[in-house]
């Protein structure tokens, strides 16, 4: 789905990161980067090679590197076999790094509690143990819904360390979300919590897990544990439920990690795609280990005393790969953090950069678009009133930013001190992707300039072609890489038609435009399916409509994106009603039991913002609904462009009244 982004191009300020951050670098000049993407280029086998032998602990060592016999079903190191968690943890004790902080948690109150790498370590083992106990392993499928905690990541890792597969469902997703997960995937866990804290209120979990439990195929689910989070009254099933508490108490601290094989399923994480039916994007173990440990590594410069700080949720893949595996596997300390950047202000994240002495912090544009908002309204709660100055490195994540965040960002969080790396990935990516490498790359305001060693992206039109600087076209990336998608859980079809389409002759396609300037640079464009991003919350329009179009009142719906400030794109909902409404009163009353609805059926972030009604929609004679057309008069914008395919094209006049 287009956007905002044109606006971007005309930047042209140039960041040279400064000589001392180069100088103490891991990656400190573009020499070295460009040594290193020749290395990759020559030899991408023993570039690969070389990665894999030094930043992963095999259990058996591999001997081939990529197999393509299969393409687009690449499998990398094959034969090796590895765990996950004992890379993650084990380790960092075998190291002398065992008393380290692994992890400094914050819960949305403002309690702050820490656990080195060695009590995170023995609490896994103790899960992993208890969840062995239960009967549950290598082969088996968890879902976790559960809030941002020690225990959520303890939990994950304990996955890890079994060979258990997991499926984390973020926790703003409904039931109906959730139910959808755990029949896809075909769960026998499901780990949750009684509720979750943000922003000073409780938000129930489990309530939604029984709920979800309750529809039609969920009896795959076995065992529910509940983690006692917040003492919420919440129902009980004998028999199914059981405390995480019960689950750990009287378990040995150690847990012999399984030995799993590289292209062992770690994880299954939903995503949107352009059908109505989130896919399940599922990530090997040892390729995606190894991309996400050395892109931390390398993008983030981490140095053992950093304080590293991901906001992200780890229902996302950010979570995933910059706070369970990434941040674990470099062995940095990190901040775990409960609740919102607006609670109690929005000070938040500056309050706790300042009392953790965070060194590095990665974080979304949307979350640095409403915080300069927040800091014109109340200047009491602006950066420059903090004490910032342990942070060395930013970070940005989740869609374009735009350049007056990027230089806000810059002078008022980082000091003008600190570079910013704009990381362009995806869930499907694994890893970072496109993304300057702090000690090496000039920064451009806007632009998540150049592709990581190794990686072989670029812009091509609809044949496959590359484009020329300056040309709109197909974000592709040539080469396979280790942390790649490996598969859409259960549907192979899907795997092949979305991401190697045969036009492009075998080329991985990511469904963003993009273009490349003159130095190579890459400007991302906005997606090519009408994938919507919220608050960076990637949400599928098609999924939204078939909610709308699933309750009682509706006839027909459209969803498109339009630009804000804030969120990046807000959700513009145009609905037919089987029986139009009688006014204003009656047509707002619908517009919120429709908010409702959707809230209830996908989830509360795929809310629209705004509701317009018609009696028909805009269609081509061959009756499809024309988005595009939707899209200018959700921006408000004069209709000017070809409307001759339209069938009616009076339809369009008739949208007025928002709600
Ligand atoms: C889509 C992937 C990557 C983890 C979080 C989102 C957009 C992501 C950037 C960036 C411009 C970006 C793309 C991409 N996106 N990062 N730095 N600049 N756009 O993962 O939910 O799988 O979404 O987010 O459109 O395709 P995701």
């Amino acid at each position: 789905m287009s956007s905002t982004i044109n606006t971007m191009l005309v930047e042209k300020r140039v960041i040279h990161p400064a000589p001392e951050f180069a100088a103490n670098a891991r990656i400190s000049s573009m020499d070295q980067y460009r040594q290193l993407c020749e290395e990759a280029d020559k030899d991408p086998d023993g570039f690969w090679r070389r990665l894999a032998e030094s930043n992963i602990e095999w259990r058996k060592p591999f001997t081939k590197v990529l197999d393509e016999s299969r393409a687009p079903f690449y499998t990398w190191f094959e034969d090796g076999e590895l765990n996950v968690s004992e890379n993650c943890l084990d380790v960092h004790l075998r190291n002398g790094n065992g008393d380290k902080v692994a992890i400094i948690f914050e819960a949305d109150d403002g309690t702050v509690e820490k656990a080195t790498y060695r009590q995170l370590h023995a609490r896994v083992c103790r899960i992993a143990n208890g969840i062995r106990a239960l009967g549950y392993g290598k082969g088996d499928r968890a879902i976790l819904y559960m809030p941002m905690s020690i225990e959520a990541i303890a939990i994950m890792q304990a996955c890890a360390r079994l060979g258990l597969t997991h499926s984390v469902v973020f926790g703003g997703f409904s039931a109906r979300s959730l139910h959808q997960r755990i029949v896809d995937v075909g769960a026998k866990l499901v780990l949750t919590a009684d509720a979750q804290r943000r922003g000073g209120r409780e938000i129930p979990l489990k309530a939604a897990v029984d709920e979800a439990l309750s529809y039609e195929g969920a009896d795959v689910v076995e065992k529910v544990v509940v983690y006692e989070r917040t003492g919420a009254e919440i129902q009980w099933v004998e028999g199914r439920d059981i405390r995480l508490s019960e689950v750990e108490a009287g378990q040995p601290e150690e847990c012999d990690p399984v030995a799993v094989e590289a292209e062992h399923p770690l994880f299954v994480l939903y995503t949107s795609g352009s059908t109505g039916k989130p896919k399940g994007v599922q990530h090997s173990s040892a390729g995606y280990l190894l991309w996400a440990k050395t892109t931390a590594q390398w993008v983030f410069d981490a140095k053992p005393e950093d304080v590293f700080w991901c906001t992200a949720d780890i229902g996302w893949v950010t979570g995933h790969s910059y706070i369970t595996y990434g941040a674990m596997a470099a062995g940095l300390t990190q901040i775990v953090f409960e609740g919102v950047p607006t609670y109690p202000n929005a000070g938040r994240f500056w309050e706790m950069i300042q009392r953790h002495r965070v060194t590095i912090f990665y974080t979304a544009p949307t979350a640095i678009r409403s915080l300069i908002k927040a800091s014109e309204q109340n200047p009491e709660h602006h950066p420059r009133n903090y004490d910032l100055s342990s942070l060395r490195l930013l970070g940005s994540v989740g869609e374009p930013i735009n350049p007056e965040a990027w230089m806000w960002y810059y002078e008022n969080v980082g000091g003008s001190r600190c570079p910013i790396v704009d990381t362009w990935w995806q869930t499907e990516t694994g890893a970072h992707i496109l993304t300057p490498l702090p000690g090496a790359t000039p920064l451009k305001p806007g632009s998540c300039t150049l592709p990581l060693p190794g990686i072989d992206a670029a812009v091509v039109d609809e044949a496959g072609n590359e484009l020329p600087p300056g040309a709109g076209g197909l974000l592709v990336i040539r080469r396979p890489w280790p942390s790649m998608i490996r598969a859409v859980w259960g549907d192979e079809q899907r795997f092949r038609t979305g991401y190697y389409p045969e036009e492009l002759g075998g080329m991985y396609m990511a469904g963003d435009n993009a273009q490349r300037d003159e130095d190579g640079y890459f400007w991302i464009l906005g997606r090519t399916d009408d994938v919507l991003s919220v608050s960076g919350h990637r949400l599928g329009g098609t999924e939204i409509e078939s909610a709308l179009v699933a309750h009682e009142l509706v006839a027909e719906a459209a969803v498109v994106g339009r630009p804000d400030a804030t969120t990046g794109e807000a959700i513009v909902a145009f609905i037919m009603l089987k029986h139009p409404a009688a006014g204003d009163a009656e047509a707002q009353k619908i517009a919120d039991t429709l908010r409702n609805w959707v809230a209830s059926q996908v989830g509360p972030i795929a809310k629209p913002k705004e509701i317009r009604f018609g009696n028909n929609l805009p269609k081509t004679r061959s009756g499809k609904i024309m988005r595009r057309l939707l899209r200018l008069v959700a921006e408000g914008k004069e209709i000017n462009q070809d409307t001759s395919t339209l069938e009616n094209p009076d339809v369009l006049k008739q949208f007025t009244g928002v709600y």
